[in-house]
């Protein structure tokens, strides 16, 4: 860091803005392969929190790796820089009183350890969507796993790529056994009570 850069104390904090917003702010953390269902429960999870007048922001790779991260690959060292500025801005929008869900590939648990670290262990819920490969592989939305099995893309997650599994997820969601309702209710489970502990 520049020794020049001298930080300004902010008059407003983060817990004034959590009690005008009147709920405090995290971050949600998805993690798993492409295809698993991800965006999907964020999406419906940033619905319902919506609906009960919580503050919230979705990132993922549509809005980042389009516009802040489109300098990015998919390799290692990419990935892990991928990461490193989502935690960045996950940091500023929990410190602005978010709610935030990110749903990321992420497939190395240092660098999700990295945004744990970043944004503090009580400000980090680590949802797996542990969807099998199997069953990713026969959604294939986006037609990308038909075209990494052909070798057309290098580093795709799962077959020519590793995901390194969460050790010790706060939930694991297998989306071929619960619905996206479910997964739903399963997580404001957990987060309702640390909502309202401002
Ligand atoms: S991460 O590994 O750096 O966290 P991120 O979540 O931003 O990945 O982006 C993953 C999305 O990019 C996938 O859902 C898929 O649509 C697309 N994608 C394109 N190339 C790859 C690749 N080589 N591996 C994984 N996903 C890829």
């Amino acid at each position: 860091m520049n020794k020049n850069i001298i930080s300004h104390e902010f008059y407003i904090t983060k817990k004034q803005r959590n009690k005008l917003n009147n709920h405090t702010s995290f971050i949600i953390w998805f993690t798993g392969l492409s295809g698993a269902g991800k965006s999907t429960i964020a999406n419906a999870l940033e619905s319902k929190l919506n609906d009960n007048s919580i503050h919230t922001y979705l990132l993922d790779g549509d809005n980042v790796r389009q516009g802040l991260n489109v300098d990015l690959t998919f390799s290692q060292e990419d990935r892990t820089e991928n990461i490193r500025r989502i935690a960045e801005v996950s940091s500023l929008l929990i410190d602005a009183g978010l709610v935030v869900l990110s749903a990321f590939v992420s497939p190395y648990i240092k660098d999700r350890m990295l945004v744990k670290s970043k944004v503090k262990d009580i400000n980090f819920i680590e949802i797996f969507v542990d969807t099998p490969l199997e069953e990713c592989m026969r959604r294939d939305t986006k037609g990308l796993y038909g075209k990494a099995k052909k070798g057309l893309i290098k580093n795709f997650t799962g077959i020519n790529a590793p995901y390194e599994r969460p050790e010790n997820p706060n939930l694991r969601i297998d989306t071929t056994k619960i619905t996206i309702n479910e997964a739903v209710h399963m997580i404001l489970n957990i987060i309702e009570p640390k909502l309202k502990n401002i």
